[in-house]
């Protein structure tokens, strides 16, 4: 079985290579594709993914690819793991929204729009290439935006499907906290990518997120960095992302006074990419847990395996919502548990939604819609209806601001600015 990883001189790529070690009877991969426009750095990357495979005993031969065509063909998935513009990007995502008064995010807000502007087209000519070379392969998209970039993959037609590892995150964390195997605990987690409520945790059919909220109530809500008289309250938990809008004043507030998040990552990468090129390093670096991607590879292996085995099994997953959240169109990208099979996913079916969590849903749903028009059309007076439509911006000369700074800004990865 070969897999395509685009964006495969990623500094996370040995996280996903110490999943498909760890977890060759679920994925048993033959081939690994690289793909990756830098050709220095997927070299380094592929050759530290081989020494890591070999020390675990992996068959899988591993191939470093700088043409998206050459490195796709007779692939059965195609994971998207990509970010352009690199953290140089992100970084004005991240600092040019705070001069406005606005959090600075690379997924949420202005700074999402902004990714979301800068990606669209490019992996949208991927998953072209895709098409042709390895007509049959899934497209997985882990690179964010996720919801607006899985929209845009399945409206051009695309057997794509969109992954976050904020649930899986959760349910390892709360099994461990319970002292059970992960595999026994199923979440009521719903909403949009990085705008999502666990509302249930169910272990055996018994919801036992009421007795973690009880007992672990404090150390949940650090995690989440929100007030736990406010998951109490709401008897869910809300994701880290929702604190950029329950608590968005405050982290404005922190950002002015420390470095952005792109500028540590940068230096991580430099020490990873370290790492990987000496030729003694062989396992996956600690540095790497630092990172925001813990069991990324866990999600794409189980959800590679269950889409190309037909397994059939539940996992959160980024899908047209159909008549599952009745509040939005059939057409919208929502993030919820889904039955996994070889034809797609399927969302299970949801409890009637508060409108506490609603409201914000159908808001920031339709702000992914006009930002995908945006992405997919360009011109400022799109980017400024997006930043209008969008709850952590929303006034007109703010947007209007915003909208021509940023087109500005990021000028150099938009095809028409
Ligand atoms: C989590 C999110 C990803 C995001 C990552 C950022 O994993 O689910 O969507 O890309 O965090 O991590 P970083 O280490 O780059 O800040
Ligand atoms: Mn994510
Ligand atoms: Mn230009």
């Amino acid at each position: 079985m070969k897999l395509a990883v685009v964006g495969g001189g990623s500094t996370y790529t040995p996280e996903l290579i110490d999943g498909f070690a760890r977890l060759r009877d679920t994925l048993p991969l033959t081939e690994i594709a690289l793909i990756d426009p830098d050709e220095r750095r997927v070299s380094l990357v592929a050759g530290m993914a081989r020494r890591m495979l070999a020390r675990a005993g992996h068959p899988a031969v591993v191939r470093a690819h700088t043409g998206v065509e050459e490195g796709v063909a007779g692939a059965q998935a195609v994971l998207l793991q990509l970010r352009v513009g690199g953290q140089a990007a992100r970084e004005v995502d991240e600092t040019l929204p705070l001069d406005c008064g606005c959090v600075g995010q690379e997924t949420v807000g202005a700074g999402g729009l902004a990714k979301a502007l800068r990606t669209v087209p490019v992996v949208l000519d991927i998953a072209a290439a895709a098409a042709e070379h390895a007509p049959d392969a899934w497209i997985v998209d882990f690179t964010n935006p996720v919801g607006i970039v899985t929209k845009a993959l399945l409206d051009a037609g695309h057997r794509a499907i969109g992954l976050c590892n904020v649930a899986i995150g959760f349910q390892r964390r709360f099994a461990k906290r319970l002292g059970v195997a992960p595999e026994r605990l199923s979440l009521g987690h719903i909403g949009l990518n990085h705008l999502t409520w666990e509302r249930s945790v169910h272990l055996d059919g018994a919801d036992v997120l009421p007795a973690l909220l009880a007992e672990h109530g404090q150390d949940i809500a650090d995690e989440v960095g929100l007030p736990v008289e406010l998951l109490r309250r709401l008897g869910a938990v809300p994701s880290y992302y929702l604190r950029y809008f329950y608590e968005h004043d405050r982290v404005v507030e922190e950002q002015r006074t420390k470095p952005s998040r792109a500028a540590e990552v940068a230096a991580m990468e430099s020490a990873l990419l370290e790492i990987y090129a000496d030729p003694a390093s062989d396992t996956k670096p600690e540095l790497l847990e630092k990172r925001g991607g813990a069991f990324y590879s866990e999600a794409a292996v189980a959800l590679i395996a269950s889409l190309l085995g037909d397994r059939g099994d539940a996992q959160v997953v980024n899908v047209r919502n159909g008549t599952t959240l009745p509040f939005l169109p059939p057409e919208a990208v929502i993030e919820v548990p889904a039955v996994v099979t070889g034809d797609g996913a399927i969302p299970l079916p949801v409890a009637p939604v508060e409108p506490l969590y609603a409201g914000l849903i159908a808001h920031v749903s339709a702000y992914e819609s006009l930002a995908l028009d945006a992405a997919l059309h360009g011109g400022v007076g799109r980017v400024e209806d997006a930043l209008l439509a969008n709850p952590l911006i929303g006034q007109a000369s703010l947007s209007a601001d915003l909208a021509a700074r940023l087109v500005a800004a990021n000028a150099a990865h938009l095809p028409w600015a």
